[in-house]
């Protein structure tokens, strides 16, 4: 069953993320993370960040796993996953960076690299705890919809509608926009053993009801979610509007 949880603003969901995690580091100094780009996490580690500060609580054995990179960016471009990871958790967290993995989108690699990745993740004991953001489809890290719900970590191809969503990141030129990417699959994210995916403003409500009300279907691969027995949604009043 899914809970969700409806706040008045993206920072009042942050706090909420930062204390089960706070309390997730406590118990569990060498926790794994789950970790998302976009927009919707941003408050969340912000909140974290304040939280592991003021609190004085011990980072330096906390391990972390990003869910998806684009394929073929160098690992340094200031837009790939590995650099926004960096700078918005690793950094402000103070993590040990070598603790921290981003799928390996290098393309002489990328054939193997998704199961090495979820073979590391196996290796490290499983994600406790990941956060999640939604896409206005109903995609999860990279799962566009008509992905498998049992998929593991593989290179896809980003739809034209999510890279015109992120050429914005890009000068707008769709030339820089990568066309593939390496993404943990849905089968991935349900084997952590909690989750809260984070959704706000009007854009998100349709996507948002689909996956708690809606079947659980492919074609909404956030439905997935309801198959999970610890999954939480956190939505503001817009994003909840069509619950
Ligand atoms: C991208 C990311 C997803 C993210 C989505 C929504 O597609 N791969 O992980 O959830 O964007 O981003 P935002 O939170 O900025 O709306």
């Amino acid at each position: 069953m899914t809970e969700i949880i409806i706040v008045k603003s993206q920072e009042e969901a942050g706090k909420i993320y930062a204390r089960c995690t706070a309390d997730l580091i406590r118990r569990k100094p060498d926790c794994v993370l789950g970790l998302a780009t976009g927009s919707s996490p941003l408050a969340a580690y912000q909140a974290l960040a304040d939280l592991v500060h003021k609190e004085g609580i011990d980072v330096s054995q906390v391990r972390g796993f990003a869910l998806d990179e684009y394929a073929g960016l160098d690992p340094a471009h200031p837009q790939s996953y590995r650099s926004t990871i960096n700078r918005t958790v690793v950094e402000p967290l103070g993590l040990d960076p070598a603790k921290v993995q981003v799928p390996n989108g290098n393309l002489d690699t990328i054939k193997d690299a998704g199961r090495v990745y979820d073979q590391a993740i196996k290796d490290a004991g499983g994600v406790d705890l990941q956060i999640l953001g939604i896409g206005t489809d109903g995609h999860i890290g990279f799962n566009e919809p008509g992905s498998s719900l049992a998929s593991g970590t593989r290179i896809k191809t980003l739809t034209e509608q999510t890279r015109i969503d992120n050429a914005r990141f890009f000068d707008n030129d769709m030339d820089q926009v990568p066309t593939h990417c390496i993404t943990q699959g849905i089968g991935t994210i349900l084997k952590a053993r909690q989750l809260v995916l984070l959704a706000f403003g009007a854009g998100k409500a349709e996507a948002v009801a689909e996956s708690v009300e809606g079947g659980i279907s492919s074609f909404c691969p956030a439905s997935a979610l309801q198959m999970h027995p610890h999954a939480t949604v956190i939505v503001d009043e817009a994003a909840a509007s069509r619950l």
